[in-house]
């Protein structure tokens, strides 16, 4: 979810709305706005996109304060009477809520057992128990205060006071959020891109903190009352990174610019003489560690598989790859001197924070390879390595995941030098060779929409299989398919199919065989003839020096370890194009969201 909000002179709706649909990445399972004026408060909200929302708005409606919410369904189901702003029984208090209230039953239960609640969802405890304080004498600042205390879970709030024209209370938890500064007015957003039309200077707020928010000034607050001083920051962003020109899709606009982005962050991490340019203590604390543990989720835990092979076999170290979602659970015995790298294009993903909270509570280091500068995983990190992707919009992840490699590639090669491991590699030299491979197979989008045609057209399933890293970039490859075109896709290790899942394997079935290392070639060649023998159609996609004639698409050769840099493309653009045939949502596939601040 994501939630905005305006306090400032101009009219508010135009800000609101606009601000929801740069958020719309975050949820678009419905959208809604409060506005206040003296005529009293206006809920405009509504079932699907905000473009929905803006068939109900009244527009004539003037007001110079509000706040909106796009939504990413988690307690209750999409539906106009879910969708927030949630308002207390009287109307007199309004709330946007990111996040999940854990306690919100027992709430229900106890404190509110009185209360006739309007919607399914957790967020409408806040409204009453708002009332529920001032019903029973305290001032509003003190109850939004003792809500806070009483609310359990993540969140980033925002509530009106119908009866007062010039404050929005904020809140704020573990769930993103930012307060915009400009002159006489103030914003709020889950993310900057929101606002930046607006403002370039924000202010972070900490876990548990509030804040009294008027047109010309704000008080941040401690949830103990005390006052807290904080300094802005300026957002430095490009607000024509975020428009996808005469792309028909952002993913396909961000598909065609990896070649690119991998050049940025070669002209990034590469200094004046050529080498390596890596914060020192990084470097330091990276070369004492014994193990490195790499939490992520979604593609970039797939990038964190493939980070696993980077560092290992460039520098020697090990590494263990975790679902942050699950790491908690199984949390395996740590080694003495471990090392923490969470993997996270947007920074804000609450399960790779969860882990992050736990590992900093034990004071191990850590280290956030991220996309959005400032985020909160880059912000509660030790350290940062950037991606310099530039805003991916799309929520199939593409651009993101071949930087996060690149990056890993680097700091891998970082180590090893750091650790005097032969042979000497230039990585910036290796780096490129895959960009320009890269770009080459962007230039056969024709080949990708005729293998969709052939394999995917009709098909309910396909199976994507490799061996080693191939495996690792198969496993992406059946996500990006699932994501977008809805086709039940899975990644499998090839000598696994065997042992199981060839049951499913009937004539017709379509596969994806990847293959670009040497060493697995005549085994992954087997597994090919096991699956065709049982009437599966293969597309093999193989490396340059490895192919046999009937291979559907050779890539140029580039270094071993750096082969998922070209091989995930032909699978993000055969995603495309297969999501493209079936009519699909491409940037907004359904039930997703690119950004998930709930665990
Ligand atoms: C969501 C997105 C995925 C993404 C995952 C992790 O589920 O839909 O595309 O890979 O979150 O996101 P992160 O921002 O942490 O990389």
């Amino acid at each position: 979810c994501g939630i905005v909000g305006y306090i400032g002179h101009q009219d508010v709706k135009d800000i609101l709305v606009k601000g929801l649909e740069k958020l719309e990445y975050r949820g678009y399972d419905s959208a809604g706005i409060a506005i206040l004026n003296n005529e009293g408060l206006h809920i405009y909200k509504e079932q699907g996109r905000i473009a929905a929302l803006r068939e109900v708005i009244d527009w004539e409606q003037g007001a110079s304060l509000g706040i909106g919410h796009t939504r990413w369904a988690t307690h209750g189901k999409p539906s106009r009477r879910n969708s927030h702003p949630h308002t207390s029984t009287s109307g007199r208090f309004t709330v946007v809520h990111n996040g999940v209230i854990e306690n919100y039953q027992e709430l229900k239960e106890h404190d509110l057992s009185h209360v006739a609640f309007a919607s399914d969802t957790d967020t409408e405890v806040i409204a009453h128990l708002m009332e529920h304080f001032v019903e029973n004498g305290l001032r509003i600042e003190e109850a939004f205060r003792q809500v806070l205390l009483t609310i359990k879970g993540s969140y980033a709030i925002a509530l009106l006071d119908s009866q007062d024209e010039d404050t929005i209370y904020v809140g704020k938890n573990k769930s993103p959020l930012l307060i915009g500064l400009g002159q006489d007015f103030h914003v709020i957003a889950s993310d900057a891109m929101a606002m930046l039309s607006l403002t370039n200077q924000f202010v972070e707020l900490m876990d548990e903190e509030m804040v009294i928010l008027r047109r010309d000034n704000k008080t941040i607050l401690n949830l103990h009352g005390d006052i807290m001083q904080r300094r802005p920051f300026q957002v430095k962003l490009d607000a024509s990174d975020m428009e996808k020109g005469l792309y028909p899709h952002y993913m396909l606009k961000e598909i065609d610019e990896q070649p690119l982005v991998i050049r940025k962050v070669i002209s990034k991490y590469q200094d004046s003489e050529g080498s390596i340019r890596i914060d020192a203590g990084l470097r330091n604390r990276l070369n004492e560690a014994d193990r490195i543990y790499i939490m992520a989720c979604g593609t970039s835990y797939h990038a964190g598989l493939v980070g696993k092979q980077l560092l290992e076999k460039i520098a020697g170290i090990p590494v263990e790859t975790h679902i942050a979602s699950e790491f908690l659970y199984n949390r395996p015995i740590l080694s003495s001197k471990p090392f923490f790298i969470f993997i996270s294009q947007s920074g804000e993903t609450a399960d790779s924070r969860g882990v992050l909270v736990t590992i900093k509570q034990l004071q191990y280091p850590t280290l956030t390879i991220t996309n959005v500068p400032g985020s909160t995983l880059s912000r509660e990190a030790d350290y940062t390595l950037l991606t310099y992707a530039g805003p991916e919009i799309a929520v199939a992840s593409t651009k993101a995941y071949t930087a996060q490699i690149a990056v890993l590639a680097i700091l891998a090669f970082d180590v090893m030098r750091e650790r005097e491991r032969a042979p000497h590699v230039n990585p910036f030299h290796e780096l490129s060779i895959a960009a320009n491979a890269m770009e080459i197979m962007i230039n056969k989008k024709e080949m990708m929409e005729e293998i969709v045609w052939q394999y995917l057209n009709a098909s309910r399933n396909c199976f994507f299989i490799g061996r080693g890293v191939d495996y690792y970039v198969s496993l992406e490859g059946a996500l990006k398919l699932k994501e977008i075109s809805y086709i039940q896709a899975e990644g499998f290790a090839g000598g696994e199919l065997k042992h199981g899942t060839i049951a499913l394997i009937e004539e017709g079935t379509p596969a994806i065989a990847i293959l670009t290392q040497a060493h697995v070639r005549a085994n992954m060649r087997s597994n090919v003839q096991e699956i065709k023998a049982r009437g599966a159609h293969v597309c093999t996609i193989s490396m340059e020096g490895l192919e046999e004639s009937e291979d559907h698409m050779v890539l140029p050769v580039v270094h071993e370890l750096l082969t998922p840099l070209v091989s995930v493309i032909p699978l993000q653009l055969i995603a495309y194009y297969a999501a493209k045939y079936r009519g699909c949502d491409i940037d907004k596939p359904r039930n997703l969201a690119k950004s998930v601040t709930v665990e």
